[in-house]
Order: structure tokens, then C-alpha cells, then sequence
């Protein structure tokens, strides 16, 4: 495409309440140096101008890697039985989060596998106890629950909740999820919402059977859904997994689909994914200089860290806990940013409160 064309298209796409699929796909087509610069560069612009300089923090432990689901793509599923599943005590959790917090971070993400034995007032309590101590933001990122589950964790202190389609395409969704339902998936979603939840989402670039087409589908769901965050890695092949043999999803297309959700969510959260890090070798600083304004230091403990095995290969795996502290103020510097240590709350949040 010559580049004043694209010049064009990327402010139509922008300026767009419903970007056509059409024009979001020719994009993420592109091939040429100089169109991807051009690309990469209005997303830089956009994060700039709405987001600002500064690199927010999510601290993520990862307690339990119990899963319930058989997606096809994660090492966690429930049919792997080679992994050593683990669940953290309160106490262990408890003691990780204070590391976290004496680090600094504001955002504290509680992860795991879909844990059908997770005790729902065990994680109560843990949120009323975090919360009486820090003032820290509560990402959970738990899968899929019912309404009242949501509910109590809100009421006890949950600030935000993340759950990816992972695809927006109903059918690439069922392909890759066995017994699930993609209904039930967007009532999570309408459900989180309603209770107040800051809201994340995010998909996985490079699934099989994906085409260009339905990683246009996602960026548009995205769109549609103004999630607060919305996080985007490349598929890594695990070998145990029923995409095993398959190939690992491009860093040019993942960059492609970030600058692209950049540039049409505007202010999203939009983290340089630990995947996006995880590939030959560490790419979440070409991810920060396409759009991405977040960066998520790892705090789960050893041994449970090496467990969590969601792909191979996964990025510090080996580090002490509180190393990627110092190294992601590295990658802000680098960039001639900063890494901004507040709570980074919505910024549509904070646009709606202002508009009351
Ligand atoms: N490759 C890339 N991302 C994956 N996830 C799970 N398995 C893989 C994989 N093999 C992502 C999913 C999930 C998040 C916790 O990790 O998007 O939501
Ligand atoms: Fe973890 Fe660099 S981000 S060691």
C-alpha cells in the first residue's frame, strides 16, 4: 500500500466507532519495513497521546495451576497428568503478596488454572486480609464462575477481574475448547461488568486454524467491549497438549494485532505480554514500543513458579523473586520511559467518574 494511503486508513480506523473487518484485516496483512514502521509508529503515538509515557506494574502470583478445562493450547490442562499440580497455602500467599507490596507494586494479579476446588471464601478472606494491610489493586484472573462467586470477591474488595475470549470467533473458540460454551463466556464477561468490575480481556495470535480474519474479529471485540485491559501473546506450542506439533504464533503478526488494538481502543490497558517475552527470545520491549503500556513481574514463589508451566519456555522461570523489578526499570529507561508506580485504575473509569 503506498504510505499516504496508509496514513489514511489508520486515522479512518481510528476515528471509527466500528472499524470495518475489512480495513483491520488489510492491516494486519501488511508485510513491508516500511509499512509495519509506519504502523508501529501511529500506535506509539496513540499510547502516547492517551496513555502517557509511564509503564504500569501487575504483579501476578499464580497460586493454584489446578485446572479444570482441556483447552487445547495450555499445559495446564486437566489431562496433563505429567505436571505436579499444586495450590498455595494462605500463608505462602499472604507472604508473596507482602514481597510484592514492599516492591512497590500496586496491582497485585491472583491467578490460576480453573480450580474447581478453589474454596471461594479461602479467597474471601484473602482479599479482606490484603486489603486491610495494602493499598493495592486486586486483579483476579480465575476463569469462568458463577455470578454469586463474582459477587463476594467484588464485595469483599476484588477491583478487577480478567478473563480472555482467547477468540472471538465462536467457532475457532469451540475448536480450541472443548466443552465449553461461548455464551457462557460472554455472560462472564456481562456479568463482571455489571458488578463494577475494571474488566480484561485479551486472545492468543497464532491459534490453529486461525486466520487473519478472525484475529480482526478479536481487535474488534475488543473495540466493542471497551475492556479496561486487553492482553495479546503469541500461541507457544506445549508439548503436552493436544497442539503439540504445532507452529508457535509470528511476532510480527502479534505486533501487528497489538499496535491495531492500540489504535483502536485508544486508552486500554494493554500489557507486553509474559508470551510475548517467551518466544526465541524477549520481546516485550518491541511490544512497549507498539502500544503496550504494562509490564507484569512475576511473584510466585519457587517451587510452585516452575509449575505453572502454561507454555514452555516461559519467561523468568529462574529468576529470584523481585529480580524483574530491577529489570523492567531497565526496559522503561531504555525507552526513554518510566515505570509508573500508582495503581493505574482504568482510564475509562476515571473518564466516566469525570463525566458524572
Ligand atoms: N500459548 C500462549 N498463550 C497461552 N495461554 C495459555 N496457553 C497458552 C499457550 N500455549 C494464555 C491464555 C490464558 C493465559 C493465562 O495464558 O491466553 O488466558
Ligand atoms: Fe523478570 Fe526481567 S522481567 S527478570
Amino acid at each position: 500500500m503506498n504510505m499516504s494511503n496508509l496514513a489514511k486508513l489508520l486515522n479512518e480506523i481510528s476515528l471509527a466507532d466500528s472499524p470495518r473487518l475489512e480495513d483491520l484485516e488489510q492491516i494486519l496483512n501488511l508485510n513491508r519495513q516500511e509499512e509495519l514502521k509506519e504502523l508501529f509508529s501511529y500506535a506509539d503515538k496513540i499510547r502516547q497521546e492517551f496513555c502517557g509515557a509511564g509503564i504500569f506494574l501487575r504483579g501476578i502470583i499464580e497460586f493454584s495451576n489446578y485446572c479444570c478445562r482441556e483447552c487445547f493450547y495450555c499445559g495446564l490442562n486437566k489431562n496433563n497428568h505429567k505436571l505436579t499440580r499444586y495450590r498455595m497455602s494462605k500463608e505462602e500467599l499472604l507472604e508473596s503478596v507482602a514481597y510484592l507490596a514492599a516492591g512497590n507494586i500496586k496491582t497485585l494479579v491472583l491467578q490460576s488454572g480453573e480450580d474447581e476446588g478453589l474454596d471461594v471464601l479461602w479467597l474471601k478472606e484473602i482479599i479482606l486480609s490484603i486489603k486491610s494491610q495494602y493499598d493495592i489493586a486486586i486483579t483476579l484472573s480465575l476463569g469462568e464462575r458463577d455470578a454469586g462467586d463474582y459477587r463476594l470477591w467484588k464485595e469483599a474488595g476484588a477491583d478487577r477481574y480478567l478473563l480472555k475470549i482467547e477468540s472471538a470467533d465462536e467457532g475457532l473458540y469451540l475448536k480450541t475448547h472443548s466443552g465449553m460454551s461461548f455464551t457462557r463466556r460472554l455472560n462472564c464477561l456481562t456479568n463482571l461488568r455489571s458488578l463494577g468490575y475494571q474488566v480484561g480481556s485479551g486472545c492468543i495470535i497464532g491459534l490453529p486454524g486461525q486466520t487473519l480474519k478472525n484475529i480482526a474479529q478479536d481487535i474488534l471485540f475488543f473495540k466493542q467491549n471497551d475492556f479496561d485491559m486487553v492482553g495479546i501473546g503469541p500461541f507457544i506450542a506445549h508439548k503436552e497438549t493436544l497442539f503439540a506439533q504445532e507452529q508457535n504464533g509470528r511476532l510480527q503478526l502479534t505486533l501487528k494485532a497489538l499496535a491495531l488494538t492500540r489504535i483502536v481502543t485508544k486508552n486500554a490497558f494493554l500489557p507486553a505480554t509474559t508470551a510475548l517475552g517467551s518466544l526465541d527470545k524477549d520481546y516485550r520491549l518491541e511490544g512497549l514500543k507498539c502500544g503496550a503500556n504494562v509490564l507484569m513481574p512475576n511473584f510466585t514463589p519457587q517451587p510452585f513458579r516452575k509449575l505453572y508451566e502454561i507454555y514452555p519456555g516461559k519467561r523468568c522461570v529462574d529468576e529470584p523473586v523481585g529480580a524483574c523489578n530491577f529489570c523492567m526499570d531497565k526496559m522503561a529507561k531504555s525507552l526513554g520511559r518510566f515505570i509508573d508506580y500508582s495503581r493505574g485504575d482504568a482510564l475509562k473509569f476515571k473518564k466516566a467518574v469525570l463525566n458524572v
